[in-house]
């Protein structure tokens, strides 16, 4: 398969609504639960935030139609992302602003949605702990793959793209947090080498925290 890594920071504003949908399509937390909205609000945020580490792969013909913006079709140049940083609820706190955006969303919720605000006020009581990141670490929070394009390492590919930018930019290590029972997920860490430090449940979610330690000087 032929494809292009591309940092988040750096792909056109116009890809973000195919980035969303791909999120959408492969991430059913509750991000994408509330809605194309916010997910593609959070790419938005996320590419401005210099702390954030994130990329994508793109198919190659995207890649060389970077320039010409009218000729991109959207709906399957996007194959893979993964985005994380040293402090996800941060991030997810600028989800509130603009007040006014934020307000509209919460009343199309209650209306189309109301479970989905229920988890919203649920996730904000039942946040747990284990989640929290001490200093020198970063959290790979996303890593996805369209289901075409499985099975083929571009998961590794992305994981080792992530490992590479937080090595650089100092970190000691890389965590995250995957639901048990997410058994592609869970053989894609171990496989790279991390480890299941703790086991907690959170909500409804019931998860492992993994860890990777970085050591300088290696290669993957
Ligand atoms: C998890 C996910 C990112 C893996 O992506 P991928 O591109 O298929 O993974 P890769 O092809 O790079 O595989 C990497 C390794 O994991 C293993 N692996 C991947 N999927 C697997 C599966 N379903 N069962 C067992 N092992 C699997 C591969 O065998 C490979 O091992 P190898 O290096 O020894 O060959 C992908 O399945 C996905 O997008 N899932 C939905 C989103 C998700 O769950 N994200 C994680 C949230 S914490």
């Amino acid at each position: 398969m032929t494809y292009t890594l591309l940092n988040l920071h750096q792909l056109p504003s116009q890809l973000l609504p195919a980035l969303a949908d791909l999120h959408l399509a492969t991430m059913p937390t509750l991000l994408a639960n509330l809605g194309q909205p916010f997910v593609l609000r959070y790419y938005q945020l996320a590419q401005k935030d210099p702390s954030v580490i994130a990329f994508c792969a793109l198919t190659q013909s995207v890649k060389s139609a970077l320039t010409d913006y009218s000729s991109l079709i959207t709906d399957d140049c996007l194959l893979a992302y993964a985005l994380g940083s040293p402090n996800p609820p941060a991030l997810n706190a600028q989800l509130r602003q603009p007040l006014p955006w934020f307000a509209g969303q919460m009343l199309r919720l209650a209306f189309t949605h109301p479970a989905v605000l229920w988890q919203l006020v649920q996730s904000v009581f039942s946040a747990s702990e284990e989640n929290t990141l001490l200093p020198r670490e970063v959290e790979l929070t996303y890593i996805g793959v369209a289901p075409s394009a499985r099975g083929q390492g571009l998961g590794k590919t992305l994981l080792t793209a992530f490992v590479d930018a937080a090595r650089s930019a100092g970190y000691k290590s890389v965590v995250l947090s995957v639901e048990t029972d997410n058994p592609a997920a869970i053989a894609l860490y171990t496989k790279f080498g991390f480890t299941i430090i703790k086991t907690f449940s959170e909500g409804r979610y019931h998860r492992h925290r993994m860890e990777y330690q970085i050591r300088k000087q290696e290669n993957k």
